[in-house]
Formats: C-alpha cells, structure tokens, sequence
C-alpha cells in the first residue's frame, strides 16, 4: 500500500498548484491527479451538487488504488469533506485545516483575511475554523468570482487585475489584517496583483504549503510514505479543451500538453 500513489483532485486545474507542491516536498511520491474540467466552476454551486461531483471522483480515485486522498479544493474541502471522510477507506487531507492552523500561527494582531470563491465564503467554512481554534481572532471575509478566470488567463500582470484586486479586497485591507488566507487554489495564480493589491505588511498563505506538510505527516504517521523508486504520475481531466493544456502547464509550471488524459466519470 505505501507506493501506490497519492490521489489528488479539484474542480478543476488550480489542484495543480498543490500537485506541484506535492512533488517538491515527496519527491519520492506517485501521484493520480484529477481536475473536474468538465464541470468547473464549482465555486457558484450548491453544497449537494459540489458533494455529488466530488464523490464521483473521490471514486475514480479509490477505483485506482490510491494511498490516500487530498481534496485540492477549497470548494469542495468547505462542502463535502465529511461525506469524503465517509466513504473513503484511505486517509484523507483537506486544504482548509492546515491553512487555518497556519493563519492563526502566523497573525500577531489576530486579524485574519479569507478571501475564496461564493461557494466558500458563503459557508463559512474558514471562518468557522478559525473561530474554533480561537475566538477572539477577527475574520473579514470577501469572495473574488473574477480571480478564478483571471488565473485561468494568466493576468497575474495586468492591469486589469490590479484595478479589480484592489475593489475586491478594500474591505480585507481596510479591516487592518496582518495574514490573508488565499482561499482557492486558483489565487497563487494572481499572487503579484493580490500582494500588490494588500501590501508587504500582510502575509499571504496559499493551500499548497501548508496541505503538503499536513500530508507528510499523514503518511509519516500511518507508515505510508514510500520507499519506491519507480515514479509515476498521471493527469485526467473531465474535457480537454485545447486551452486545458495551456492553462494546466501554466498552473503546474512545466509543459502537460502530452501528459494529460480525457476521462469520463
Ligand atoms: N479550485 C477551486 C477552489 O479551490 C476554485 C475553482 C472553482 O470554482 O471550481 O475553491
């Protein structure tokens, strides 16, 4: 069981900036990603419709034999992580929790920013762990609908971004936080605007860093880490439209074009 690979999934191709971290941080690891790219976003839709989506490919993933599974998805970690927790045999990594430990780690003046997509913020999710952890923190919270495209177009630069991070984030700013929680796995994407937009005094935490640790500890604590030599890593994704792969290669940071496989759920 310790070498067979790592499951991972998103809506989408943002899970990728976690897969990526994966590989820096396990280089020994295999992994089976799968972005939903059929059916993206999930940001805008309903709790039960999101945990139907992400039980669909929880269960691609099981049908592969994977060690353990990371919900690279901000949405669906908000949503449906119990019912993940449910069906699944193998264990199970979030992006929500280890983010929020890291956040009230860091804070010194206890004012946390979590911005996310509708899905997210609307349920709370973040603020509700904060706030178990530590009452006292205050929590200003905004949804940013445009950054999931934007990323998706690579408009890091623009100027566009820039204007519209600024709008979106003048309540964050202005609630005087010292960490931002970069609530979607799309947002590393836009790091320069967004840092930009909040200034250097604020530190951003993305889900990659701090979901990779939680997984090593995972797999160090059940004995899963794996001691195999032969790696393997596999991309699926629900529809590949030409632009998939463009998008994809730009969020894993090397080329998928050739790497990538069409599956039907
Ligand atoms: N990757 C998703 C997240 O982390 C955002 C994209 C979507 O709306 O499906 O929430």
């Amino acid at each position: 069981m310790r070498n067979n690979p790592i499951g991972i999934f998103d809506s989408g191709i943002g899970g990728l900036t976690v897969a990526k971290e994966i590989i820096k941080q396990l280089p020994n690891e295999s992994l089976i990603y799968i972005g939903d790219t059929a059916r993206v976003p999930y940001g805008t839709r309903s709790k039960e419709i999101v945990t139907k989506f992400a039980l669909e490919l929880v269960d691609f993933l099981l049908r592969r034999k994977v060690k353990c599974l990371v919900v690279a998805c901000n949405t669906i970690s908000a949503y449906a992580l119990s019912e993940i927790k449910k069906v699944s045999p193998v264990p199970v990594v979030d992006v929500l929790q280890p983010v929020v430990d890291r956040a009230i780690k860091t804070t010194k003046n206890k004012k946390i920013g979590v911005i996310g997509t509708q899905g997210t913020i609307q349920n709370r999710a973040y603020d509700l762990a904060i706030k178990k952890l530590d009452p006292k923190i205050k929590i200003v919270s905004c949804a940013c609908p445009l950054f999931v495209p934007m990323a998706e177009e690579g408009l890091n630069h623009h100027q566009a971004t820039k204007l519209i991070a600024r709008e979106y984030l003048s309540d964050v700013i202005g609630g005087g936080i010292d960490t931002l929680i970069l609530g979607c796995t799309h947002y590393p994407l836009l790091d320069e605007a967004i840092r930009e937009a909040v200034g250097k005094g604020v530190i951003l935490i993305d889900s990659a860093g701090p979901t990779v640790t939680e997984l090593k500890k995972v797999l160090s604590e059940k004995n899963l880490l794996s001691n195999n030599p032969y790696l393997k890593y596999e991309f699926f994704v629900t529809d590949v439209p030409e632009r998939v792969y463009q998008v994809a290669s730009r969020f894993f940071g090397s080329d998928l074009k050739d790497k990538i496989r069409k599956v039907t759920l």
